[in-house]
């Protein structure tokens, strides 16, 4: 009897889900059913199938999902760094519905989470190219391959990222290290949304490739990508998820956006008759050239702007991209005539004689000081054209320090913004660096803060207080983003926040750490000078815009309590209570 029973399990009953399958279609994997490397699953509409393949006449197995049509092309594959050797493999659905893939001595190359289940699970290949795993009772998808892709995005599968208590998930296409190797290779493309979202093609750490950011409509840096009305993009964001897909707008079509190994995208199409034929190339032929078309210009076909701009127009229904013009400062008043020689432009970087900075500074007479700064001796002085201006005299550096300062200089010199204080020019004279900065006349927000107003209150309403931390938060962003480099200025402080007539907070001394970023010097100078403002991540010499993000959390409650954060033994922050108001 029990012989019989173990009989009946054995044969009848994995026959008869066999033919209940065969019944349903041959699209769904039953609960501890296996599939062998000559049977497949074959979508509903029979565009997709999933079974096992060799590449070429390579002895590496693997599982995946392909186009049936035109040709059998691979677009997911599940154990491309696992490979099955020398065939035999196949996938078991477990009854706790784990997709488990073994080799020919039943060894698991590759398997799926483990989920709770109310019902029977079974697996599913869809008519959109993707395998599910479900719970048949509740319908709930445990597990799909379109979260986990290899090279290719096909319509309707996302790229980008999922963030919940129980998934956490990055959706993003990783080419092939080559034709008959599906291993992960050097090109990832993904969803950035480090500062806006935009799509990315890296390599290593390093991006290759961008799109700009998403228009609401197209990406910024390609809107011909799509143009062929061929497929209609969407970037969707919610609190938990951003992500981009594509859809077909011609139902004629089949579609696939594959990741090539050589870092470039492919977009095919194919009308299931003709071969696959790629309509879109990322990035295009011509581009990803440096400066390939010059200056004020744009390298998609090449659009530049010389002499005056016309014709421009407003278009119907938002379908133009907006245009934003960096216009040049009035210039600045004729010099008097008595000026001399210096026939350099006053919005560049200006090299200085240190015999022109010596007698600005009444040869850096000590009534001329304005102070003693973390990196040096800070003087007034009054050029020949009149111009008042801040001379700083650094600090001694080595010969080679001086040309890395050279670099860093020029670069600080390309800073422009409103809530930085500008620096006009350096000079570089044998071991030493002067840096020749605006003069602004107004006071330090130190002193008008705490200042030396004897029983006087500050003379800062909450109206200036408030436009002074915008400033600041402008001044900033600019320094860790907008600039185009991630400069940290490392002692946001009151007293390097400076004020001009119209209480205008100027950041100073941006840069400046950077410059004289050489490990034992900085160790040297955080010892010398107070490190009171520093962050204490940054104490720890861990650097990174964030330090300078404290700093100002600091700073805007000193602006705003009126008190030094010095004054407490535990800082100003043991002090106060943050209630976030949404
Ligand atoms: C695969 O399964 C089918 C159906 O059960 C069977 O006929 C075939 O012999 C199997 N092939 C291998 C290689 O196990
Ligand atoms: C599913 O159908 C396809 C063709 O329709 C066939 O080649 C394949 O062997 C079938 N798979 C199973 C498991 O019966
Ligand atoms: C892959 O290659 C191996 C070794 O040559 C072979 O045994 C196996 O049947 C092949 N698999 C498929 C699905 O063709
Ligand atoms: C594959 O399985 C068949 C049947 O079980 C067996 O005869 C054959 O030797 C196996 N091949 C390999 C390479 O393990
Ligand atoms: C299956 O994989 C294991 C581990 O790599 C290996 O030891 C075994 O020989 C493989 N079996 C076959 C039939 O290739
Ligand atoms: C693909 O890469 C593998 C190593 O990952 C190498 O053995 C093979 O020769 C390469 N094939 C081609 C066509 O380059
Ligand atoms: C994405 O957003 C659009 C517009 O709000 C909406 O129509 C669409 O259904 C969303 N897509 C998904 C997958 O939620
Ligand atoms: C990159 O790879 C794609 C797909 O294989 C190919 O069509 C293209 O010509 C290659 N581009 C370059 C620059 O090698
Ligand atoms: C598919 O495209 C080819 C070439 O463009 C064309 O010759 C053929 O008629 C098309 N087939 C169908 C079914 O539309
Ligand atoms: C700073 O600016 C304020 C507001 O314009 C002005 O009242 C004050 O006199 C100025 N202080 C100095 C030192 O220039
Ligand atoms: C604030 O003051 C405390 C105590 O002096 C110090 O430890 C902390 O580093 C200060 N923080 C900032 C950002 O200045």
């Amino acid at each position: 009897m029990a012989k019989l029973l173990f009989f009946y399990f054995l044969v009848v009953f994995p026959s008869f889900i066999l033919l209940a399958n065969c019944q349903q279609g041959n699209n769904t994997l039953e609960a501890d059913q296996f599939l062998n490397e000559t049977q497949t699953l074959v979508s509903l509409n029979k565009v997709f199938e999933l079974g096992f393949f060799n590449l070429s006449d390579s002895n590496n197995e693997y599982l995946g999902i392909w186009y049936t049509a035109p040709k059998k092309t691979v677009v997911w594959v599940a154990n491309g760094d696992s490979p099955i050797i020398g065939g035999n493999g196949s996938l078991h659905l477990t009854p706790e519905g784990v997709l488990s893939l073994q080799n020919g001595s039943g060894y698991v190359v590759w398997s799926t989470n483990k989920r709770s289940f109310k019902g029977p699970p079974e697996a599913a290949l869809l008519d959109s190219g993707t395998l599910i795993v479900r719970d048949t009772m509740t319908g709930d998808v445990s597990w799909q391959s379109s979260y986990d892709l290899s090279n290719t995005l096909l319509p309707g599968m996302y790229l980008g990222y999922i963030t919940l208590p129980n998934l956490n998930q990055k959706m993003q296409l990783t080419s092939w290290k080559n034709d008959t190797d599906p291993s992960p290779g050097s090109y990832v493309y993904m969803l950035d949304h480090s500062r806006l979202y935009e799509l990315v093609i890296v390599y290593g750490s390093t991006v290759t490739y961008r799109t700009g950011p998403w228009t609401g409509s197209h990406w910024n840096g390609m809107p011909q990508l799509g143009e062929a009305g061929l497929v209609a993009f969407q970037l969707n964001q919610t609190d938990v998820a951003a992500y981009f897909y594509y859809n077909s707008l011609n139902p004629a079509y089949i579609f696939r956006l594959v990741m090539n190994q050589n870092g470039t995208l492919s977009f095919l199409r194919s009308n299931l008759t003709s071969d696959w034929e790629e309509f879109e190339r990322i990035p295009p032929a011509n581009s990803g050239q440096f400066a390939l078309c010059g200056p004020n210009a744009i390298s998609q076909g090449c659009v530049g702007w010389f002499g005056d701009l016309i014709d421009t127009v407003k278009l119907a229904n938002d379908q133009g991209d907006n245009l934003y013009m960096r216009v040049a400062a009035p210039p600045p008043p004729p010099p008097p005539p008595h000026t001399p020689d210096m026939n350099v432009r006053k919005d560049e970087l200006m090299t200085f004689e240190f015999s022109t900075l010596r007698s600005a500074t009444n040869n850096f007479n000590p009534a001329n000081k304005l102070g003693e700064g973390q990196f040096g001796i800070v003087y007034k002085g009054v050029l020949n054209d009149g111009e008042e201006v801040v001379v700083k005299r650094l600090a001694r550096n080595s010969r080679e320090g001086i040309e890395n300062s050279k670099k860093e200089v020029t670069l600080l010199g390309k800073l422009r913004h409103p809530n930085l204080v500008k620096l006009l020019g350096y000079c570089v004279r044998e071991e030493e660096m002067l840096l020749c900065y605006e003069y602004i006349p107004n006071r330090s927000l130190d002193q008008l803060l705490f200042g030396n107003l004897e029983n006087q209150d500050s003379p800062l309403n909450w109206g200036m207080r408030y436009s002074i931390l915008e400033g600041i938060s402008a001044g900033l962003l600019y320094l860790h983003e907008d600039s185009g480099h991630a400069i940290i200025h490392r002692e946001i402080k009151p007293s390097n926040i400076l004020l001009d007539n119209n209480m205008v907070p100027k950041i100073s001394d941006f840069g400046l750490s950077q410059l004289f970023d050489q490990d034992n010097l900085f160790v040297k100078l955080c010892r010398v000078a107070s490190c009171g403002h520093m962050a204490p991540e940054l104490q720890k010499k861990i650097i990174s815009t964030n330090a300078d993000v404290y700093s100002f959390g600091v700073l805007i409650l000193e602006i705003i309590t009126g008190q030094r954060n010095s004054s407490f033994p535990n800082g100003l922050v043991a002090h106060v209570r943050i209630i976030l108001i949404s």
